[in-house]
């Protein structure tokens, strides 16, 4: 078979609108983090449906009644760091993270000095969704006196059972030890926001799910609005791109304002200084002091001029997502191939990647696929090699042979391309060549 069909795994979706948006900020004559950014804040805000006042408003309009309770940074990476320290946790805590995500979900733990305790999957995943999710039972009888965080991965949009996982750290209070250390600012408001919680926290690694929703506590509830504490990826292969970028976002904690923990995120984005570019440019305005020797990963505006006519499509692009994962969906079930199920009546994912296990093949055999995918033109790819097969995690979490689930999922799984520049023809010559291989290889 040869083609000259190209078809990229995931390549950005960006219109004339965010070039447009881009020129405007680069003239604007403010290009760091200044006025886009923060009208981005307000608006993932609106439409994640967080930190809304009492009235009932439309994302796209009256963002000011939403209050500051996202915050853009420079990736979903420095989120997951921030949200952590934020926390208050640091050497001697243990944070719980699955054996199934990317590096950066446990590399911001270790970041933070915290010692990394890796969860298995259920065999097979979620029964319903398929989705690898993490042995809630194994996750129980992991949770000590220093467990501070369980991080949880929404992975290829689909949003996890927090109602099982809050259970969980709600069933183990009386093991939880609250920091108490008030030596510095964000001491203070770790041990502040510890006490308050008066549990494990629940932080969601939400990278790939922004815009996808589930049934918590009875109500229908976005991501970024269902853990303690999360974090969202805009880096370019993701859904909604900034072209690097993230964003944290929190659930309202009694008695802490969320302008203090705003103000915390912009302190530690910002060299731990009291007065960022833009509230310095008032006339006689100069003086600042640093409160912490802290980090620097705050977001541009040229990034977020992107982010906001991204904002504009967005519902639009995660509804070409859904017709095109329904499309692929017929062609697994003719070869009862194991495929993500992105929406059910509980749950309705961000539609990011499309997983399918081919049955009773092994990894040399899962290679044989992945070329004859690119023989007709078709990047496939691989979510996500295991932590514990990486070089720098086998000495963290162990062999793979301690994770004989994650093992299991991983050897015979390939991602097939998702994203908004497929047409409809591209997808009907995806499907045929799939078909085509899968009756070569004689699947099904
Ligand atoms: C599950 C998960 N978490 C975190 C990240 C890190 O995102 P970023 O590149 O924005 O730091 C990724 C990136 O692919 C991811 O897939």
């Amino acid at each position: 078979m040869s083609t000259n069909r190209k078809i990229s795994f995931s390549p950005p979706d960006v219109g004339e609108a965010e070039i447009q948006e881009v020129t405007e900020a680069l003239r604007s004559g403010w290009i760091t983090t200044g006025p886009r950014t923060k009208l981005l804040e307000r608006r993932l805000a609106a439409y994640i449906e967080t930190g809304k006042n009492d009235v009932d408003c439309n994302f796209s309009e009256n963002v000011e009644r939403y209050s500051n309770r996202v915050v853009c940074l420079n990736s979903a990476t420095a989120a997951e760091e921030l949200n952590l320290r934020i926390l208050g946790i640091g050497p001697g805590d243990e944070v719980i993270v699955p054996a199934y995500t990317y590096t950066a979900t446990a590399s911001a733990a270790i970041h933070c000095g915290a010692t990394v305790r890796f969860v298995d999957i259920q065999r097979n995943g979620d029964p319903v969704t398929h989705m690898p999710e993490m042995d809630y039972d194994q996750l129980e009888g992991m949770i000590s006196e220093k467990t501070k965080a369980i991080v949880v991965v929404d992975l290829g949009g689909i949003v996890c059972n927090y109602d099982r996982i809050f259970k969980i750290a709600e069933s183990k209070m009386n093991l939880f030890n609250p920091l108490n250390l008030h030596t510095d600012a964000l001491t203070d408001l770790g041990s502040r926001i510890q006490k308050t919680l008066g549990r494990i926290a629940i932080v969601a690694d939400c990278a790939h799910s922004l815009g996808a929703s589930r049934i918590f506590n009875g109500l229908k509830t976005y991501c970024g609005a269902i853990a303690d504490f999360t974090s969202f990826s805009f880096h370019a292969v993701k859904n909604f791109t900034t072209a690097e970028g993230g964003a944290s976002t929190w659930r309202k904690l009694t008695g802490i304002e969320d302008a203090e923990i705003y103000k915390m995120y912009q302190l530690l984005s910002l060299h731990g200084q009291n007065k960022d570019a833009l509230s310095k440019t008032k006339l006689g305005v100069w003086e600042y002091d640093i409160i912490g020797p802290w980090y620097k990963c705050n977001m541009t505006d040229i990034m977020a001029a992107i982010g906001l006519r991204q904002l504009d499509r967005y519902p639009d692009l995660l509804k070409r997502r859904k017709v095109i994962i329904q499309k692929y969906n017929s062609v697994c079930d003719e070869f009862g191939i194991q495929h993500l199920e992105h929406h059910t009546s509980e749950m309705d994912s961000s539609n990011h990647l499309y997983l399918i296990r081919i049955p009773e093949i092994d990894e040399d055999e899962r290679g044989i696929l992945i070329e004859k995918f690119a023989e007709y033109g078709i990047a496939t790819n691989v979510h996500y090699k295991p932590l514990p097969m990486l070089t720098a995690y086998k000495y963290i979490c162990g062999g793979i042979e301690e994770y004989p689930n994650r093992y299991d999922y991983y050897h015979n799984l390939i991602s097939l391309p998702l994203h908004t520049l497929l047409s409809d023809d591209d997808v009907e010559y995806i499907c045929d060549s799939f078909r085509a291989i899968m009756k070569e290889s004689r699947v099904g």
